[in-house]
């Protein structure tokens, strides 16, 4: 099964007047990869117009030059954003090169809206109307048959591209929403197992092979929890382990799916806005040692992530309040404001571009230098959220951004923390991303526009995070 396009080409098939080319030029950007359409590229190394092939070979013809070029361009080793012409999938070889190096993105449109599109253009097919809906019909099945998921727009494309399924009551769905057929372990944070946990048994069904507790909170990423985890695993490489809780309970778990058996795969159904928005997104998942947080891990992409935002009706409102904060981090950062589903879709893509975190990626860190040295220094007393908030306004401040640093006063309210100096600052120059002897920082000039690795005099740094520590 294939259930994302980490590592493949993202090949959108769907019928003429689906916006193929349209989203799929906007999605390569926001996945940083090369965009190919396929009619353009046959175009260019034809040096005819497809209207013209289709003139001179005829269908039969055009489609041999078509399955030719799609085989060399999905053949290519860079992972890629492919816009297939309408007819691509009918060929055999085609389809069978797709399925061996590419996750199959079904544009949905329905006839009518394609019709009123692309109607009497200069499209070959797409000059009598009655033909036209023949030709949809005759090549539904075909799509539905060759795709590995469908979506509309361009966020349900990025989503999708990631293993991404946001829909209120989809943990009713999870059954189905695993990928496979193989048996499930189910992973639960012990408060949610009693909430949330019999529907989610309920809705794994036949497929549930065992459940599993772990404590709530961070005492789920001690190496202890794991261990215990591991062996009470039954899992063979074929089943999947399912994890529904927070960002502890995603971390944890998926972190056990990364190492048992030198990995099982793994699915995530965050149940905190943190989670939804953050942690279950992205492939890195890692324990606490007791000297820091996160600190052994592996990236481990989940083959799917299930986000439910009714969950968050059971959440207390002091949960919910750090997930804000990286909400409207999120936000800051896209230059628009989201919601779970952008938020959601607005991290995936950023990992899609740099699952490794070799660059990108270290745009999510906006605020977070500070905000770790804070929670350090009060013992993790101080809650994540909260100090991502206080961290966005030395960010923000630093980076000269007054209209950002209004959007976090007014939506998250930050009040300085009493913690000590000198025990914050020094946590800031342990910090990991600290390298060549100064702190590399994220800044937003602009929303939507962040700078990462930037390196500033250490005074100005310390200046900031003061401004942050009350009394
Ligand atoms: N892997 C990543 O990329 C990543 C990113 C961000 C954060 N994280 C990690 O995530 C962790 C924090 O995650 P969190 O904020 O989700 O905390 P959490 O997992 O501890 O959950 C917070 C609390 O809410 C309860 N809860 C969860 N869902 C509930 C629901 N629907 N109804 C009622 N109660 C519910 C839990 O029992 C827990 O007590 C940290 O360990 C952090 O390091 C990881």
């Amino acid at each position: 099964v294939v259930a994302h396009a980490l590592d493949r080409h993202l090949a959108l098939a769907g019928f003429m007047g689906a916006r193929k080319t349209t989203i799929g030029r906007e999605v390569a950007g926001r996945l940083g990869r090369p965009f190919v359409d396929l009619d353009g590229e046959i175009e260019r190394r034809t040096g005819s117009s497809v209207a013209e092939l289709f003139e001179s070979r005829g269908e039969a013809g055009f489609r041999a030059v078509e399955e030719e070029i799609a085989g060399e361009v999905l053949r290519s080793a860079e992972p890629t954003v492919v816009a297939l012409g309408g007819g691509a999938v009918l060929s055999a070889a085609t389809r069978e090169t797709l399925a061996a190096r590419a996750f199959i993105l079904l544009i949905e449109v329905g006839v009518d809206e394609a019709w009123r599109r692309v109607g009497g253009s200069r499209r070959p097919l797409a000059q009598d109307e009655d033909e036209f809906r023949r030709r949809y019909d005759e090549r539904l099945p075909v799509y539905e048959a060759v795709a590995d998921a469908r979506a509309r727009d361009e966020t349900g494309v990025v989503l999708a591209a990631g293993g991404v399924h946001v829909q209120l009551g989809a943990l009713e769905l999870l059954g189905s929403l695993v990928p496979g057929e193989g048996p499930a372990e189910l992973v639960s944070d012990a408060r949610v197992a009693g909430i949330h946990g019999m529907d989610a048994q309920l809705a794994l069904g036949r497929r549930l092979a065992g459940t599993h507790e772990l404590p709530s909170g961070e005492e789920a990423k001690e190496l202890a929890t794991v261990q215990r985890l591991w062996s009470a695993l039954r899992l063979d490489r074929a089943g999947t382990l399912v994890a529904l809780g927070g960002g502890c309970t995603t971390d944890a778990a998926g972190f056990a799916a990364a190492t048992y058996l030198r990995g099982v795969a793994w699915v995530a159904v965050p149940t905190t806005l943190v989670g939804q928005v953050d942690a279950a997104i992205g492939g890195k998942t890692a324990i606490d040692l007791p000297e820091g947080k996160n600190l052994v891990g592996a990236f481990h992409w989940p083959e799917r992530v299930v986000i439910d935002p009714a969950l968050l009706e059971t959440l207390p409102e002091r949960e919910l309040r750090q997930g804000r904060a990286e909400l409207v981090k999120t936000s800051l950062l896209a230059g628009r404001e989201l919601d779970v589903r952008g938020a959601a879709a607005f991290k995936t893509a950023v990992c899609l571009r740099d699952p490794r975190e070799q660059g990108p990626r270290a745009m999510l860190n906006l605020g977070h230098t500070f905000a770790h040295a804070l929670e350090a220094a009060s013992g993790y007393d101080l809650p994540h959220g909260d100090a991502v908030a206080l961290g966005l306004v030395a960010a923000l401040r630093l980076s000269d951004n007054a209209a950002a640093l209004d959007t976090v006063r007014r939506e998250l309210d930050p009040k300085p923390v009493a913690v000590d100096r000198e025990a914050a600052w020094s946590a800031l120059r342990r910090d990991k991303k600290r390298s060549g002897g100064r702190v590399r920082l994220v800044l937003l000039p602009q929303n939507g526009h962040p700078e990462w690795g930037v390196e500033l005099p250490d005074d100005d740094v310390r200046a900031e995070l003061d401004l942050l520590i009350a009394g």
